[in-house]
């Protein structure tokens, strides 16, 4: 069993750039990927609280970086849409520029979760983010959300496929999850522990 234990969990603030990040500065676990992937389902349920990440969610183009802190430990940050994306199109706006420059700039970034929908599988926008991310040096770990819409034998096959949609080693282990039937939640909290344990 993890040690790590998630008891106090507290929104903190939404920004759009690295300046205005909160205090006390605390290792920070982001998570990232395309609308509807299940980030917020996925943070509730790490959290094990009904619409907590909901809470900061304004409804409408208005997007922002999110600080939740839990147990005075750690950040969980809340990254919505992929600004990277945009790049190719020569039209970065300042709020993927804000994304960027937090990412790039934010010595307490312990981990960026990319979030893939288990059935819907690998798009462009991830692929970008991944190289992004690669070419940045930062880490990231991949993972399949909505594992309960897929079989067990699919779930083998997605994982490969997923894997070489990324560009990512065959041995690379993709971690499922499942905010319904709470799937993986043991083995994220396992591997946050971990990397929480080297600083
Ligand atoms: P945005 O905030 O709009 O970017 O979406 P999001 O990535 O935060 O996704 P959200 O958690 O709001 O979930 C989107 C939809 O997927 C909702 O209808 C959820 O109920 C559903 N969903 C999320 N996680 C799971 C899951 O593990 N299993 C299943 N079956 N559905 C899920
Ligand atoms: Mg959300």
């Amino acid at each position: 069993m993890p040690s790590l234990k998630i008891k106090n969990a507290k929104f903190i603030k939404s920004i759009l750039d690295r300046i205005s990040k909160p205090k006390p500065a605390l290792p920070e676990i982001v998570f990232s990927g395309r609308s509807n992937v299940g980030k917020s389902s996925l943070i509730n349920c790490l959290v094990n609280q009904r619409n907590f990440a909901r809470v900061s969610k304004k409804p409408g183009k208005t997007q922002t970086i999110n600080f939740f802190n839990i147990d005075n430990k750690f950040y969980l940050v809340d990254l919505p849409g992929y600004g990277f994306a945009r790049r190719s199109k020569m039209q970065q706006d300042s709020w993927d520029k804000g994304i960027e420059d937090y990412l790039l700039n934010s010595p307490e970034l312990l981990i960026i979760l990319v979030l893939i929908d288990s059935k819907v599988g690998v798009k462009k926008t991830d692929q970008q983010l991944i190289e992004w991310l690669d070419f940045n040096h930062i880490a990231f770990q991949v993972v399949a959300t909505k594992a309960d819409q897929i079989s067990r034998s699919q779930q083998t096959k997605q994982e490969q496929r997923i894997r070489n949609d990324l560009g990512l080693a065959a041995t690379y282990p993709i971690l499922f999850f499942s905010s319904k039937d709470r799937t993986g939640r043991q083995e994220l909290i396992r591997l946050l522990d971990n990397l929480l344990s080297q600083i």
